[in-house]
Order: structure tokens, then C-alpha cells, then sequence
């Protein structure tokens, strides 16, 4: 509650608060921590939220006894009604750009934005697993596109950026490479080494980064794509 209240103190009155919550099971019971975070800053501290962004992967813990946990949540909230919003920056492909309004006063024109869509507020990113791109010694790492996207849209260049729990610093990370400025801390020194690292090869353009494109649909000609003999075939098999 205290770095709740601290945070929405020092946000500006455009600024926006942003927290991540993961798939937490106590005992077999999952948690559902955004209801905790929606009653601090909702309910507690006063703010709007806007989005509850769900993001999505294809891979994480396999579960047995109830489905696998394959997202996590992202609040958003805003201080007032006058926050910044960048939704152009952060538009992605329509599907079909080429519609047309078929009845009405624009029948026969272009029934989408020129720009693109809005990308909607489920986002499909794969997480930080041993083979990604980005990933360093922190075990539960965020995408520099999930980072990226909230921190294009909801701060101006130059804005600030600060990260409490900024664990590997993707983040500051993402924010140095979009030209914001960042704070970040953490409570384990091997984390901020890691961070200060990350954020210095942000600085010189060397950071690996995966580019923010959509998940491959697997190619049917790869070894790792077909399926072992043993494996029944059928249901969940194809
Ligand atoms: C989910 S991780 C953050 C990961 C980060 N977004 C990244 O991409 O690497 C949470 C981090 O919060 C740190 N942490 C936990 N309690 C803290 C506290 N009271 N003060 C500062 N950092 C803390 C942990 O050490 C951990 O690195």
C-alpha cells in the first residue's frame, strides 16, 4: 500500500500507473491478484482504470489438474480524466484493409482506419523462456514488447518512466530505447547489475531485442514440428 500510494503521488496528472500481476496458485488455488490491485488503486487511492490488458503466450507451467495458466494481467489506470494517450503510435495491421462501408452516408468507403487498428486489449507476446532473445539470469523477465507498447502509447518522448520492481530492467530498458527517461530499483543487487547492464546496451543500440512481430504459426516441414511416432494420434494430436 505504501509504494501504491507513493506511485500515485508522484504521477503526473497525465501520467498513468501500470501493474502486472502473474497466474499466482496457492496450494492449488489460483489467486486472482488484480482484484487486490483494482481495490487498491480503484477503490483505495482514487484512480481510473482504463484496461485490464490481458497478455497471452503460448508456453508456461503445464498444469494437470486445471487448465494451464497461459496470461497475465496488466492494469491500467490513469490520475484524471485528462491523461496521455498516444493510440496512433501503437495501431497494428487491419485484417482486411481493404472493407468498405457497405450502407449509410460512407457507403463505399474505406471502413477502416488509415493508420491501422487498435491492437486491443489482448496482446500476444511470447515470454522470456531460455531460448528468447532477451533473455538474462532473471527468472520471470518481461518482453521488451509488452514494455514497449504501454510505454509508446502512455508517455510523451522525454516523459519518465519509473519502475519499483524493475528486476532485469526491461522497462528502463525499453524506455532509454524509445528516448523517455527512467528510474528503476530493486531489492537484489544481482538483478540491478543485470539492469544497469541491460539499460547501457540500451543506450548504445546493442540491446537484443525480439521484434515486436507476431507468434510464427509452426512450419509443417520442421523436425520440431512433427509429431513423434509414439504420441497417440487423434484428439490434441491432429
Ligand atoms: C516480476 S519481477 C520484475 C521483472 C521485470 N519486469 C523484468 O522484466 O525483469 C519483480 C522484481 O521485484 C523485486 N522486488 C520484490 N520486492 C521488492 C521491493 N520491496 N522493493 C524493490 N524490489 C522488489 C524482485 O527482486 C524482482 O526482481
Amino acid at each position: 500500500m505504501r509504494v501504491a500510494s507513493e506511485a500515485v503521488r508522484v504521477t503526473s496528472s497525465a501520467g498513468s500507473i501500470c501493474w502486472q500481476v502473474g497466474n499466482f496458485v496457492d496450494q492449488g488455488s489460483i489467486q486472482p491478484l488484480d482484484y487486490i490491485v483494482y481495490d487498491v488503486f480503484a477503490n483505495q487511492l482514487g484512480l481510473t482504470l482504463r484496461n485490464r490488458i490481458v497478455w497471452t503466450f503460448g508456453h508456461g507451467t503445464h498444469a494437470k489438474r486445471r487448465f494451464s495458466g497461459r496470461h497475465e494481467t496488466v492494469l491500467w489506470f490513469t490520475k484524471t480524466n485528462d491523461y496521455f494517450f498516444d493510440l496512433d503510435a501503437v495501431r497494428v495491421p487491419q485484417k482486411y484493409p481493404g472493407k468498405r462501408h457497405y450502407k449509410g452516408p460512407q457507403r463505399g468507403q474505406y471502413s477502416g482506419n488509415p493508420l491501422g487498428k487498435n491492437p486491443g486489449d489482448v496482446w500476444d507476446i511470447p515470454n522470456v523462456k531460455a531460448k528468447h532473445v532477451e533473455k538474462t539470469e532473471h527468472p520471470c523477465q518481461f518482453p521488451l514488447a509488452l514494455a514497449k507498447r504501454l510505454i509508446t502509447s502512455l508517455t510523451p518522448k522525454g516523459g519518465l518512466v519509473v519502475d519499483p520492481y524493475m528486476g532485469s530492467g526491461t522497462a528502463g530498458a525499453a524506455a532509454i530505447t524509445l528516448g523517455r527517461r527512467f528510474i528503476g530499483s530493486d531489492l537484489e543487487e544481482k538483478y540491478v547489475d543485470i539492469a544497469r547492464d541491460r539499460l547501457s546496451k540500451a543506450v548504445q543500440n546493442k540491446l537484443p531485442e525480439r521484434p515486436d512481430i507476431p507468434v510464427r504459426t509452426p512450419v509443417p516441414t520442421e523436425a520440431v514440428t512433427k509429431r513423434p511416432r509414439h504420441f497417440k494420434e487423434g484428439q490434441g494430436n491432429g
